[in-house]
């Protein structure tokens, strides 16, 4: 039966208990000639129709994004568009952390420590630099400045309006920063609804879980016990009344189902918010949630070595990352006739690339010279192989164009090889989405590149004659593609000139 299915060119015993088959090259030639008439390069198209939300990025507000807010951006980014690629209607939400104590402090400190000019043209910077000001005095002993800051909470919370707009001018040149950074970034959310959104949301999430007989009292505060699902307690409702991280995140779901219905929520976070996820998950579906709800969580990530810390010194803001990023590139193509846009499309993709290659569950180290190599697995090294086909492919001339039109043969190894790989490029992509892991997809990219780059050396392509010379260009135009959109879908730029 298997000599007759057509897909193996030989069949056979290889010792006691094995079978070897081989898939046989004309089988190959007519899947690769599928994949390459697929506009969408096989890619699934299982998420038509199907909603969900991705939240991610979620920095708060007030605060310059550093180095720690990669992950969450790149990896949440990645997800993002792996599946908007398999079909779904993809809902980007930034989650925002615009509300909490630290404005009380925040509007305190813009009216006493900041400057008339500063007040005027407000950047994030100043809003960080009055909240340090600001903060160490609502430590000094008296209590005056820090009683002073908790009043201004209150009015803010009452809904002051002078509080009011100052608050919201904070978060629109919060958002305007973090938009800055996204633009570099390549990152979109389609909304910015952060905490204080669901404000009002809160007393009735709490209402429902005492109805439900979910919540009880303990210590003046409000608790949903999860011990049976060894989760602990899951306070709900502090003892002074106020509502937090659970009770806003559980608001947050029952307002997602109520205006997208979505099918899946996902939420990228470190693993440092493994049990608040876990708790808030597990409440949820005992309100009646049906919603499939995930956590990726992502492992902390040091810097050339060390911890990141302020302690340190290396809590790097991410602007000065990538600042850094564009400067190391540049150094690179520079005398290769490069610009500052490729500079940026290489350094960029490299601090992407760096991350997004690792399981996202695993603690990474950022480094440099790793991150920038043109030789291994590294974000450079993916861009440089696209671009070398590139050059091969205009270097075809004129007929370049006829190579679409052209039958694949595959006949030796190293196109046999080369050809299974990148048919295996949608199962990459569905795995990818389906483990919620963008590494799956960078290690299928690297290995096609490096089977790229044997078939490559091993066979002869410009000098073949004409019919080998064709089939075998659009062999490696087909690589070229699936490496772009692979590229793409982690976020990364793919220039055709290195
Ligand atoms: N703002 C949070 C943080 O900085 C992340 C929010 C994640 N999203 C959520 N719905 N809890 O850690």
């Amino acid at each position: 039966k298997v000599r007759e299915s057509g897909v193996f060119e030989k069949v056979e015993v290889a010792g006691p208990g094995f079978l070897n088959l081989t898939v046989g090259g004309g089988w190959l030639a007519e899947r690769l000639n599928d994949l390459a008439s697929d506009g969408n390069l096989g890619i699934s198209t299982q998420g038509k129709g199907k909603r969900i939300v991705i939240d991610y990025s979620s920095p708060n507000a007030a605060k310059q994004m550093h180095i720690g807010h990669i992950r969450s951006t790149v990896i949440g980014c990645a997800i993002d568009r792996i599946f908007r690629a398999l079909g779904y209607d993809v809902i980007a939400d930034n989650h925002l952390g615009d509300w909490g104590t630290q404005f009380g402090i925040l509007i305190k400190g813009y009216r006493e420590c900041l400057s008339d000019d500063e007040r005027e043209n407000l950047t994030v910077a100043n809003l960080e630099k009055c909240y340090v000001l600001s903060a160490a005095k609502a430590k000094e002993e008296d209590g005056v400045w820090k009683d002073a800051c908790r009043a201004e909470l209150v009015k803010l919370q009452k809904g002051d309006p002078e509080n009011m707009a100052l608050w919201k001018r904070f978060i629109d040149i919060s958002i305007g920063e973090f938009e800055r950074m996204y633009g570099k970034l390549g990152v979109k959310f389609d909304t910015y609804r952060g905490e204080s959104y669901y404000n009002s949301m809160m007393p009735g999430v709490v209402d429902r879980l005492v109805s439900a007989g979910l919540a009880e009292e303990s210590e003046g505060a409000l608790v949903v016990k999860l011990e049976a699902e060894k989760l602990g307690v899951a306070i709900v409702r502090k003892s002074d009344g106020g509502y937090n991280y659970t009770t806003s995140d559980l608001a947050c779901v029952e307002s997602r189902m109520a205006d997208y219905d979505p099918e899946r929520i996902i939420y990228v976070t470190d693993d440092r918010q493994q049990l608040h996820f876990r708790q808030f998950f597990s409440i949820a579906a005992k309100l009646g949630c049906t919603t499939k709800l995930v956590h990726v969580p992502f492992g902390l990530m040091s810097y050339q070595g060390k911890a990141i810390s302020t302690r340190e010194g290396n809590l790097i803001k991410l602007d000065d990352l990538l600042a850094e990023a564009k400067r190391r590139a540049y150094e690179i193509v520079k005398d290769r006739g490069g610009d500052e846009t490729l500079a940026e499309q290489i350094g960029y993709g490299a601090v992407k690339y760096a991350d997004l290659s690792h399981d996202p569950a695993t603690a990474i180290d950022f480094n440099w010279d790793k991150a920038l190599a043109l030789e291994g697995n590294s974000g450079p090294y993916l861009q440089y192989a696209y671009a070398r086909v590139c050059s091969l492919l205009a270097k075809a001339g004129d007929d370049g164009a006829n190579v679409e039109t052209a039958a694949f043969t595959v006949s030796t190894p190293a196109e046999k090889r080369l050809a299974l790989q990148l048919l295996e490029f949608p199962g990459a992509v569905l795995r990818s989405a389906e483990a919620y892991k963008p590494s799956v997809l960078a290690d299928y990219l690297f290995q096609t590149a490096q089977l790229y780059s044997s078939f490559y050396q091993s066979s002869p392509i410009l000098k073949s004659e004409t019919e080998l010379r064709n089939s075998r260009l659009r062999l490696c135009s087909l690589f070229g593609r699936v490496l772009k959109k692979g590229l793409y879908l982690l976020g990364i730029e793919a220039p055709v000139r290195i």
